[in-house]
């Protein structure tokens, strides 16, 4: 079987990462136009770096938890049997690759790595960002952003994703609110190809509707007992 799932911040939820439009969550504290777009950041780049400088520290010092486990040895056990798990996540953590997930997609970049806006060298970045910092390949300093996808910019990878999506056999969404695009909208195209989708997150996402199955409760237990069950039938 091919299965293609697609990870929101519920799955990071439970390490301590917090999700977006939850009560507590980011964009309920934060503004995301202040922070999460291209504009914020020529504007005022300084608040955009302190507030993924904040969000790096915390992963940091996270750990995975039992769904991203699963969903590792899931790629694994797949691959024995001969197929395949493609795991493409809007979240921008590590959480999935130190869970030992070989292969993840980023649509939404990641956190642990910067960008050089004036050489476009993309690089594994662990500390604080500033303007201040020069760039280790062309050494201009205020050029280096976080390799992430703002509002407004293109997410990651879309043409390898949806190759992968309409080769699946079932699409799985796990802790997602289903409400950014385009990642919201692979429920309706794997529906329009005939391919079986399948929701586990908390509650209901916005578009729960849409698909064949789903499963409610906290990522750490729903994604290992589905998991379990796929790999037994
Ligand atoms: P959201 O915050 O929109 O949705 C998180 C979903 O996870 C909600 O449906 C919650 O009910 C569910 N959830 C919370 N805790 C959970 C748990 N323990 N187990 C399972 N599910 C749980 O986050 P995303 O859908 O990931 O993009 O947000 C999508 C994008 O919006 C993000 O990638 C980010 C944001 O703006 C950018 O920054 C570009």
């Amino acid at each position: 079987m091919n299965i293609f799932v697609l990870t929101g911040a519920g799955v990071s939820a439970e390490s301590g990462l917090g999700t977006f439009r939850d009560k507590d969550g980011l964009w309920t504290r934060f503004d995301p136009m202040k922070l999460a777009t291209p504009e914020a950041f020529a504007q005022n780049p300084d608040e955009v770096h302190a507030f993924y400088n904040m969000r790096r520290q915390n992963l940091l010092a996270a750990e995975p938890n039992a769904a991203h486990r699963a969903l590792a040895h899931m790629e694994t056990a797949l691959a024995e049997r001969g197929g395949s798990l493609f795991l493409c996540t809007q979240n921008i953590d590590d959480l999935h690759e130190r869970a030992g997930s070989q292969r993840v997609a980023h649509m939404h970049g990641e956190l642990l790595k910067a960008r050089c806006t004036a050489c476009g060298e993309t690089m594994p970045w662990l500390k604080d960002l500033s303007v201040e910092v020069p760039c280790p390949s062309c050494r201009r300093s205020g050029g280096l952003r976080p390799h992430v996808v703002w509002f407004g910019e293109m997410p990651l990878e879309m043409d390898a994703l949806y190759d992968a999506l309409l080769a699946a056999d079932l699409f799985v969404a796990i802790g997602t609110s289903g409400s950014v695009y385009p990642a919201a909208g692979f429920v309706t195209e794997a529906q329009g190809h005939g391919i079986r989708t399948c929701e586990i997150n908390l509650d209901p996402s916005d578009n729960a509707r849409q698909f064949d199955d789903a499963r409610y409760g906290p990522a750490s237990a729903t994604v290992p007992t589905w998991v379990e069950q796929v790999l037994t039938t």
